[in-house]
């Protein structure tokens, strides 16, 4: 009778080590089939490798864009080209989530807080510059990038010096100092030095001496010429720029600062003499993808549709969706960078905050409303409320004769202009009565808005969440953009994705950072800020 058991067999080590094998080969085999479910082309699981390894980061932001301004836009484009209602913009095609906006100080942010959380991963204060709620300055995912070997650029509408794009390169404690956030972004006035290879937007004022036509720094430095001396190619006319082009005839660094203040909104500008914000990313891409071809490291780049929010701070929905869909032709072009690089490439697009409680859709009668959608009165407008008051402002000022500013009033401005022409006998007394008044703006804009059915509760910003789109050229990029943005986020995760993603510490660069000025006389700055708003800017800060 055998004994119970098999503890003697002579077999028993043998079936307990092919047993283990079967175990062993059953796991490996399970692992090759989920391996295989996830990464179709069979890419080998090696989960380092997209954090290591070259890779291009670009993000984007729309500034002061709500779910509602991009609804807006695409309804809008749908009309005006005659399309489908289930016609998409590009950034529908990425949509993966949404964020929430709050600062350090409010439950609504400003742009320089909400932009120090891509820059930082950081919640600060409204009006803080890459500085911490003590305004100790913080290192950036720009600067870290650069010192990791990245090449480095800036791409805008408005200002280089204003909130979004300083937050990457500069670091003071309120927004209002634009010619120290020049000098830093120079290099100057930062214990880092000079980290950023390009820069193309407007703001060429804070880099021109106080004293110099069109300059409005606080001292007589001219930026530009010492940015030439630095080594940099330089561009301020369209001219200039188109000889660049669209980056294949220019190296590194690069500067082009295209306007003293905003490039002109996408709806009044003129193409002979500002590129749009395209073209402005094309040069971007092609410049920084062509010198980091032989490196081992990739490019940062930082693009912002930056004057949708002033649309919004204006209320003026026909200058807006012109914005937004300059904005997503931009995207389009990054996509499509994207696919046809072989360098993993990661985009995020999303914005810092809404502005304006834009509202698609509003109660003009006091009966209950009909729901109605006036596209037309959108697409009739051939210039901004801004533009037009500017003109206003010059004919009242080159004539005293009232009859002649009545006939500008109802041909140029209102006829043409706002494509407006059921106008009354009151819109008529009013655009006299503000004809030197930036009021004039808000009531043209009124005009277009009433009558297009579109809402506004205010000219400031808003809390609403804003959405999250992604995209990236890799399998694998894609599985780490859902794995890290898909849903709802607060915004502070995207700036720490980007850390997370380039293997950075960031408080390296903060330690780094010490020393650095990031202050200088509160009041005398503030109030040679506010000297400059008014005239040719038009308006306060966003
Ligand atoms: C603001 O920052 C301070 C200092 O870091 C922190 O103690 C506080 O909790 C923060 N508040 C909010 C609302 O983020
Ligand atoms: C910035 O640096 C310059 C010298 O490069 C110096 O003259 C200036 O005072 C500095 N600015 C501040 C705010 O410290
Ligand atoms: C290329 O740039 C140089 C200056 O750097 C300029 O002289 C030349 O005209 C440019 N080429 C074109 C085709 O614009
Ligand atoms: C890359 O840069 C070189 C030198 O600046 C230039 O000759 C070439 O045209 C560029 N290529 C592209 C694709 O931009
Ligand atoms: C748009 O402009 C045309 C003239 O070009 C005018 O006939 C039409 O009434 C305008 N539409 C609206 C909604 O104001
Ligand atoms: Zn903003």
């Amino acid at each position: 009778m055998p004994t119970k058991g098999s503890a003697k067999s002579p077999y028993r080590g043998l079936v307990i080590s092919l047993s283990l094998l079967l175990v062993a080969f059953v796991l490996w085999f399970s692992t090759q089939l989920a391996a295989a479910a996830q990464w179709p082309q069979g890419t080998p699981l090696d989960l380092s490798s997209p954090f290591t390894s070259k890779k291009n980061i670009i993000m984007m932001v729309t500034d002061g864009t709500g779910p509602a301004s991009i609804n807006m836009a695409r309804s809008y484009r749908q009309y005006r080209d005659n399309l489908n209602y289930d016609d998409l913009l590009e950034l529908d095609k990425h949509f993966i989530g949404s964020s929430r906006t709050r600062s350090n100080s409010s439950l609504i942010t400003d742009s320089a807080a909400g932009a120090t959380v891509f820059s930082c991963g950081l919640k600060t204060y409204n009006g803080a510059i890459a500085v911490d709620p003590l305004k100790n300055p913080r290192g950036t995912i720009l600067e870290a990038l650069k010192l990791k070997g990245y090449k480095t650029g800036l791409v805008v509408t408005t200002s280089i010096t204003d909130a979004t794009p300083a937050a990457f390169n500069s670091h003071v404690d309120y927004r209002f100092m634009q010619s120290l956030i020049a000098n830093q972004q120079l290099g100057f006035n930062t214990t880092l030095g000079s980290m950023t290879d390009l820069m193309i937007g407007g703001g060429r004022c804070f880099y021109l001496p106080g004293n110099s036509v069109g300059g409005c720094r606080d001292d007589n430095r001219n930026l530009i010429e010492e940015a030439q001396k630095l080594g940099f190619n330089v561009a301020t006319s369209k001219k200039e720029f188109d000889s660049w082009q669209l980056g294949q005839n220019v190296s590194l660094p690069m500067l082009s600062l295209l306007a003293y203040y905003n490039i002109p909104y996408d709806l009044d500008r003129d193409e002979e003499k500002y590129p749009s914000l395209e073209e402005e990313t094309i040069t971007a891409l092609n410049v920084l993808s062509n010198s980091t071809r032989d490196s081992n490291q990739g490019f940062f780049l930082m693009v912002e549709g930056s004057r949708i929010d002033h649309a919004g701070h204006q209320n003026d929905p026909a200058a807006q969706v012109r914005e937004v869909l300059a904005y997503d032709k931009a995207f389009k072009a990054v996509i499509d960078f994207a696919d046809s690089s072989d360098v993993p490439t990661y985009i995020v697009s999303t914005s810092d905050h809404e502005t304006g409680g834009l509202d698609v859709g509003r109660q003009i009668t006091k009966s209950y409303p009909d729901y109605l959608w006036k596209p037309d009165v959108l697409d009739n407008a051939t210039h901004s409320g801004e533009y037009l008051t500017q003109r206003v402002h010059e004919f009242a000022a080159s004539t005293k004769d009232a009859g002649q500013l009545t006939n500008f009033i109802e041909k140029q401005i209102f006829e043409f202009g706002l494509g407006i022409y059921d106008y009354t006998f009151k819109d008529v007394q009013k655009a006299i009565e503000y004809k030197e008044s930036l009021e004039l703006g808000n009531y043209l804009n009124e005009m277009v808005s009433h009558r297009a059915q579109v809402g506004w509760s205010t000219h400031g910003h808003t809390a609403v969440d804003v959405n999250i789109y992604a995209h990236s050229n890799t399998e694998e990029g894609q599985q780490l953009l859902h794995k890290y943005l898909l849903g709802n986020h607060e915004n502070v995760e995207i700036g720490q994705f980007w850390q997370t993603l380039c293997d950075v510490n960031l408080d390296d660069i903060t330690h780094k950072l010490r020393g650095t000025v990031h202050n200088v006389d509160v009041e005398a700055a503030e109030e040679h800020s506010e000297s400059l708003y008014g005239h040719e800017m038009g308006s306060v800060e966003w």
